[in-house]
């Protein structure tokens, strides 16, 4: 067609082997642009996304590229970031094998897009940073919760002054990991050494630190109980192993505002919940409670008046007290939605703010919960600068 201009942008892919990197980013997301036809601009250029990928297991890699019709992979990192035309690092390798390669990126002059965590701990979150800054490349962190439709009909709320003042917000994230000997487990087994980057505050605070934020208000403190279980696991081999990180995390932020959020992240759950992660948020003159898909409301004027009496069953079908918010719009994969925006970032220079100084902010409060359960106390949660 007259006017349209393909504009093909090499990605290079790390850890598309993983969990996250094949079915999110490569699947959900990289292919399902290509399926529609590329990203299409406003002014008639259509993105074409290339991915290269690559991995640790050759073999691996030429299977998914083999499945899905797609011409480049390698084992070889260093070759894939000098090819001349790679334009975009992406990694979702393991954490603790990140900030190595994210900095080899930035060195050969790429732009990057990473999962989260983008290091293990501030210090070297703030260095990516520095580094892409002084490089003058763009850098973008996943942040896909603030996508999910639950919390986008939250944001809504939010924005349209539903709730009054904001009291409180409470947070339950979690679900049963098996252990591994008698079923297998569902999440890697890394999830759950320390000494691999494992984890469940590593892995969600950087979550709740941008949910918190974009939805409510900055968060001014972080007091958090880590606890650890199941103290033993069995992994990918079949063998047992001492499970050294977080496998719960009980936390309590104080947000601007004189906001309360108390999140419980677990992987030693079992779920009476509509969905795996779910917000109960109170306000003066509402409240709602938003899941990955629904948010439902109760307004003051139409809350239950509940007497407290233990003398009787329960009378009231609370949960038929609650409203369904609508949609009103389509939601799209979150983790694609992102993509589409980093990449409109690097081809048309569109805003993009979940940058390496917001990567760093949610591994900040990582670092802070696992201090503040090592030492009993609560912390206050600076403002972090480059
Ligand atoms: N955004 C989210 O919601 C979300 C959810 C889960 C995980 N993550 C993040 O994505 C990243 C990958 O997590 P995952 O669950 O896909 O893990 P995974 O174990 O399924 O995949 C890890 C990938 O890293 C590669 N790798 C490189 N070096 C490795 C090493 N030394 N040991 C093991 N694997 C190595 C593996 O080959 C694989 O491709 C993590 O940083 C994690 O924090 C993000």
């Amino acid at each position: 067609m007259a006017g349209i201009q393909q504009r093909s942008v090499r990605i290079v892919m790390n850890g598309v082997t993983g969990r996250m990197g094949y079915r999110q980013h490569l699947l959900r997301s990289i292919l399902a642009i290509r399926n529609e036809g590329g990203l299409r601009l406003g002014d008639g250029t259509v993105v074409w996304p290339e991915p290269v990928l690559v991995g640790r297991n050759e073999a691996k890699l030429a299977a998914i590229a083999k499945d899905h019709e797609l011409d480049h992979w390698t084992t070889d990192l260093d070759e894939a970031l000098a090819a001349p035309d790679a334009e975009i690092y992406f990694d979702a390798q393991v954490t603790s094998r990140r900030a190595e390669s994210v900095s080899k990126a930035i060195a050969a002059g790429l732009h990057v897009y990473t999962e989260k965590p983008t290091a293990e701990n501030t210090e070297g979150a703030l260095e990516l940073a520095r580094l892409a800054a002084a490089a003058g490349v763009k850098v973008g962190v996943v942040q896909d919760k603030l996508f999910l439709p639950g919390l986008r009909k939250l944001k809504r709320l939010v924005d349209g002054g539903f709730f009054g003042r904001i009291l409180s917000v409470r947070g339950e994230f979690g679900y049963w990991v098996f252990e591994g000997d008698w079923q297998e487990a569902q999440r890697p087994s890394w999830n759950y050494r320390a000494e691999d980057g494992g984890g469940i505050i590593v892995d969600m605070f950087c979550h709740w630190r941008y949910v918190l934020e974009e939805i409510f208000a900055p968060v001014r403190s972080v007091q958090a109980l880590a606890a650890t279980h199941i103290p033993r696991r069995v992994d990918e081999q079949g063998r047992p192993y001492d499970a050294t990180a977080d496998d719960a995390a009980y936390g309590i932020f104080e947000l601007d505002g004189g906001v309360v959020a108390q999140v419980n992240s677990s992987w030693t759950t079992r779920v009476f919940r509509d969905e795996l992660v779910e917000f109960q948020v109170d306000g003066t003159e509402g409240s709602a409670v938003a899941g990955l898909r629904r948010c439902r409301v109760q307004h003051r004027s139409t809350t239950p008046k509940p007497v407290w009496n233990p003398d009787l069953a329960a009378t009231e079908d609370f949960r038929a007290q609650w409203q369904e918010v609508p949609d009103n719009e389509e939601f799209d994969n979150g983790f694609k939605v992102q993509w589409e925006l980093f990449l409109r970032h690097v081809v048309s220079g569109e805003e993009f703010p979940w940058d390496f100084l917001a990567g760093a902010r949610g591994v900040q409060l990582a670092e802070l919960g696992l201090r503040s359960a090592r030492e009993g106390r609560r912390l206050d949660v600076p403002d972090l600068t480059l």
